[in-house]
Order: structure tokens, then C-alpha cells, then sequence
């Protein structure tokens, strides 16, 4: 199969040692990325993801980083107008402070950034959300349905013109509240939430490795979730949530939130798609819908997809770190054909 390039429209890049070699996955199979920006300390201003976007640029020539900038309580209207002028940075992250791994500069009231929010509907700059409660007292899998309830159904209601990307949605409310929205309102899917239900973090014992955020939800959400990847509507597009963290930090008695997929991303949406017979729309998914939502001109170059099954190391060296991958020692029916 051959398809345009796609693009990944939500990854986590790291910085310092780790960074070379998981942009170097990342660029083998995707022109583009939406960087996310929840680094210590975040990248918060138009300057820092410049530097971050150099960094980024350095390792890989060739690879289009499109930056993002991480929302505060201190985030001030008129950065918006210099992320827009600056014409590298697609969107401003909302992150609930303490919702996942390194939010806690994130917001605490998002009322009171308002101004901001109607500044970036009025200069068209997308807001990305992690749509997931703080509030301890929910049940964690029910943390993104009451983040839908009570923060992001008002939203457009009061931004009607600002363009919305609720991030790696994970239920099938969270699918159908997309499908009934306006149009300036979409969703990035992974592709573990496609693959993966929740009794994979405890399938023979507890597996750190399949542990994200948002949690992996039920079987009936998995199902809706590869329903609306597959739809062919425009408003689910690719986002892997790649998200790798050094092994002894999830191996361990609070391990932390995040799957890497970097190293077979694309390979692992067309096994989703191939399960429900929809290979067909595997293109528009992950080349298509993503770069229309952005106003992105599609990707001319094309990748070729085999049939032909690989396996996954146990682990990936990382400038001496080293990350477990998603189906660590297991295969994959698909792989990238790279012309040598
Ligand atoms: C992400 C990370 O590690 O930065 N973790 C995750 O489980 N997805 C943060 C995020 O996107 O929530
Ligand atoms: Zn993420």
C-alpha cells in the first residue's frame, strides 16, 4: 500500500540525550508533528519553543516540528499573537494541572484564562486538550466524561469560532460528543486506544509499559474509538500520544503515565484498520484529515506499507536511556518499506 505521508498531530519529543533518536522514528514515517510542549520546565512562550523547534531541527533536517505552547495561569492574551506571528507554532495546549505527566504548571481555572481562549478564536490559533478532571474524588476512568460534561461542552458555545482538538480521546462519549460538535471541533486518536482495552495493564500481572493517560477505558469504547478512526469523517485524524519514558521510571512502584509508539506507529494503525476491514481509510486518517483541520497543505512524498510482519526489540537505547516500546519482544503484521 502506498499512501502520502502522514503526519502525527500529537507527540512527545523529550529534550537532551533522548531526543535524537526518538525524533529519528518519529521523521521515518511522519513529515510532521504537533510538539508537545509539557517539558520541564514547559515550553511556555514563542521564544522557548523557537530554541525547542532549533533543538528539534539540529537532529533531524528534513522533519517539519510544529510547535505548541503550554497554557499557564499565567499565560498572557498578546502571546497568542506572538505564537501566531511566529508561524511555527499550530497550537496552545490545555493541560488541567495534575491531570498527567508534567502538568503541574498547567491551568487551574480555565475561566479565568478566557481572555486568552478569545484570543486565539479571534487570530484562529487551535486549542489542544487534555479533556481529563483533577478532582480526585472521580473515578479515573470517568475522568475524561466529566471533563466533557462540565468544561468542554461549553466551550464552543462561547468560542463558536475557535478550532478545538480534544486530544487522544478515549471513550465513546468523548467520540460521539466530536461527531455531533460543529466542524472547528476534532479529536487526535492513538493508536494503543485502538488496540488496547484496559484489561491489557493487568493481562497476568500488572504491566507498567500499558499504562497512559488518558487510562485505557473498556472494549465498548476501543470499539467506538475504531468506528470514528474509520469513519472517513474528517474530524479523527492520527495523534500517537507517543510518550516514552526511561524503563526504571515505569518500572517502578509509581511508575509513570505513557506508551512509545514512535518506532511503529503508522504500522500499528493499519493493524487497527485491517481488523475492521477498513484499510481503505487508513490514508485519509493519517495523511488526510489532520493536515485539512490545521490548514496545512497535504504531503506530497508517500510511504509504502507490506503485509510483512516485524518484531519489536525489547527496548530502544536512547543516548543511554533506555525506553520499553509498545509490543516490546512481540511483532507487527505491517512494516514501512524503506528504500535503502
Ligand atoms: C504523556 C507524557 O508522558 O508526557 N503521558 C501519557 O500517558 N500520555 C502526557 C500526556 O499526553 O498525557
Ligand atoms: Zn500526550
Amino acid at each position: 500500500m502506498t499512501i502520502a505521508m502522514p503526519d502525527d498531530f500529537h507527540v512527545h519529543l523529550r529534550d537532551g540525550v533522548m531526543l535524537e533518536g526518538i525524533v529519528s522514528h518519529t521523521a521515518a514515517s511522519f513529515a510532521r508533528a504537533i510538539v508537545m510542549p509539557n517539558l520541564k520546565p514547559p515550553i511556555a512562550t514563542t521564544e522557548e519553543a523557537r530554541l525547542y523547534r532549533d533543538r528539534i531541527l539540529a537532529v533531524a533536517p528534513g522533519f517539519t516540528p510544529l510547535m505548541t505552547l503550554y497554557l499557564t495561569d499565567r499565560t498572557v492574551p498578546d502571546e497568542v499573537n506572538r505564537a501566531k506571528d511566529s508561524g511555527f507554532i499550530h497550537g496552545i495546549k490545555l493541560y488541567p494541572s495534575g491531570a498527567t505527566t508534567n502538568s503541574e504548571s498547567g491551568v487551574h481555572d480555565l475561566e479565568k484564562l478566557y481572555p486568552v481562549l478569545a484570543r486565539m478564536e479571534q487570530m484562529d490559533l487551535p486549542l489542544l486538550v487534555h479533556g481529563e478532571v483533577t478532582d480526585t474524588s472521580v473515578d479515573v476512568f470517568d475522568r475524561e466524561k466529566v471533563f466533557l460534561d462540565r468544561h468542554l461542552k461549553q466551550l464552543p458555545r462561547t468560542f463558536p469560532g475557535l478550532r478545538i482538538v480534544f486530544e487522544h480521546i478515549t471513550t465513546r462519549e468523548a467520540a460521539s460528543f466530536v461527531m455531533q460538535s460543529p466542524k472547528n471541533v476534532a479529536a487526535t486518536i492513538t493508536p494503543h486506544h485502538l488496540l488496547l482495552n484496559r484489561n491489557s495493564m493487568f493481562r497476568g500481572g500488572i504491566r507498567p509499559h500499558n499504562y497512559c493517560l488518558p487510562v485505557l477505558k473498556r472494549e465498548e469504547d476501543r470499539v467506538a474509538l475504531l468506528d470514528a478512526a474509520t469513519s472517513g469523517n474528517q474530524k479523527f485524524f492520527a495523534g500517537t500520544d507517543s510518550a516514552p519514558h526511561e524503563r526504571s521510571t515505569k518500572e517502578n512502584s509509581c511508575g509513570c503515565a505513557g506508551i512509545y509508539n514512535a518506532h511503529a506507529a503508522v504500522e500499528l494503525y493499519a493493524e487497527a484498520f485491517e481488523e475492521v476491514g477498513k484499510l481503505d481509510r487508513l490514508e485519509s486518517f493519517l495523511s488526510h484529515h489532520g493536515a485539512d483541520f490545521y490548514k496545512l497543505p497535504r504531503n506530497k512524498s508517500t510511504i509504502r506499507l507490506a503485509k510483512k510482519t516485524q518484531t519489536v526489540p525489547d527496548y530502544y537505547d536512547f543516548g543511554g536511556q533506555k525506553v520499553v516500546p509498545m509490543r516490546a519482544g512481540e511483532t507487527i503484521s505491517w512494516s514501512i518499506e524503506r528504500d535503502s
